[in-house]
């Protein structure tokens, strides 16, 4: 049964039928409407442009280049350069700026750590989080608990040399593995453990088994009622903050074994350029301290009644003087 033969006419329209039947509806074979066949032309045409005007096709050495030379190498490129171009004028009065000048200078500033934000991200977050919060080791940056200090000309120094980094100029300091060092016994550490985890929860009193433990090998880094000391890197032990753990465990674990963080240094992996917007930008994420402020965190101020019990401590010659301090490399 061929088609041809079976052509039927629709009898209300009088257009014959393609055959094609749906529950007694049946299509009707009109011609294709010439709007569209026109658009169909149009993009035919189109596309032959196309392919000779951009690369398009595929060859054997290659594809084809287009009459026009349009690659997406050139537009990168071009894009690029307007970018630097903008950039170049904020760029050259930021070289010559000092931390001073930046601060004042709204422009600068934003120019700074929007900089700094990007090499954030290339560089540091793998260590700190793309947030700068930090996790177990790695200092949040948000907070103002400061290791080594949150003034620009501190956060610039731990950047540009590192902390314990194998640079000359690096910053160091060894807190000694009591326990694995033989310094202090298991009992010892147990109870300065216990003294530290007390005094984080303002809870330490001169009559604690810890507290002569402290005061004779722990208070001449992290001071005498545990506030910490900026100079050597000694974490503030007052607060609730901590960089590896406050339960029982994790500070007897770091009193054992010491921790001894490394931050690699930067000074020859990026420009002084990109280190002094990294600057700006770790200090504007909350914690920077202004130049004029005394280097001294803020629970070292007298009158603070949880601590109070803890400035009578004796001054012993060991507290000056730690057991085992020398001998960190
Ligand atoms: C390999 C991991 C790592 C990378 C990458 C890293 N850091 Fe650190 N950073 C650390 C560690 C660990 C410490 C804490 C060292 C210690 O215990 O004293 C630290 C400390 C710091 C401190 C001192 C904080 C304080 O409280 O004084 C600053 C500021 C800092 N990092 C910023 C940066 C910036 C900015 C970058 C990127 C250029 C960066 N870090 C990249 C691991 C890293
Ligand atoms: C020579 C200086 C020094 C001495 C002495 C010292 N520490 Fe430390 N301590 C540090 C430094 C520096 C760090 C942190 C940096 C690191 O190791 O990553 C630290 C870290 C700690 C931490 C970790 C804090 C946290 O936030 O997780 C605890 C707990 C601690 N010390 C307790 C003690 C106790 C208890 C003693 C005495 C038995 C002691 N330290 C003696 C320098 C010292």
């Amino acid at each position: 049964m061929s088609e041809k033969n079976d052509k039927e006419i629709d009898s209300v329209s009088g257009i014959e039928t393609t055959g094609h039947e749906w529950d007694g509806l049946k299509e009707l074979n009109n011609p294709t409407p010439r709007w569209w066949l026109w658009i169909f032309y149009a993009t035919c045409i189109w596309a032959f442009g196309y392919w000779v005007v951009y690369p398009a096709w595929p060859t054997l050495s290659g594809h084809t280049q287009g009459s026009s030379g349009w690659t997406q190498f050139k537009k990168l490129e071009t894009e690029q350069a307007e970018i630097t171009a903008r950039q170049a004028k904020y760029a050259a009065s930021f070289k010559d700026a000092s931390f001073d000048q930046i601060m004042k200078d709204e422009t600068l500033y934003a120019f700074a750590v929007a900089g700094g934000r990007a090499a954030f991200k290339n560089n540091c977050a793998t260590c700190h989080g793309s947030g700068a919060t930090g996790g177990r080791g790695y200092p949040n940056l948000n907070d103002d608990d400061w290791l080594w200090g949150g003034r620009l000309s501190d956060i610039y120094t731990t950047l540009k040399f590192g902390i314990r980094a194998g640079h000359n100029e690096t910053r160091v300091s060894q807190m000694p593995a009591f326990g694995k060092d033989g310094v202090l016994k298991q009992g010892e550490i147990k109870n300065v453990a216990g003294y530290v985890i007390a005094l984080s929860e303002g809870k330490a009193s001169a009559d604690m088994a810890g507290n002569k433990i402290f005061a004779e090998n722990c208070a001449a880094c992290h001071g005498d009622r545990g506030q910490g000391m900026r100079e050597v890197g000694a974490p503030n032990l007052s607060d609730a903050i901590w960089l590896y753990g406050g339960d029982e465990e994790t500070v007897y674990q770091t009193i054992y074994n010491a921790r001894a963080g490394v931050m690699p240094n930067w000074n020859d992996k990026l420009s002084d350029d990109t280190l002094r917007m990294l600057t700006v930008y770790v200090h504007s994420l909350g914690g920077g301290e202004a130049d004029e402020e005394p280097q001294v965190p803020p629970s070292t101020t007298e009158g603070e009644p949880n601590n109070n019990d803890m400035q009578q401590l004796p001054e012993t010659p060991a507290a000056t003087e730690p057991a085992g301090a020398t001998t960190g490399e």
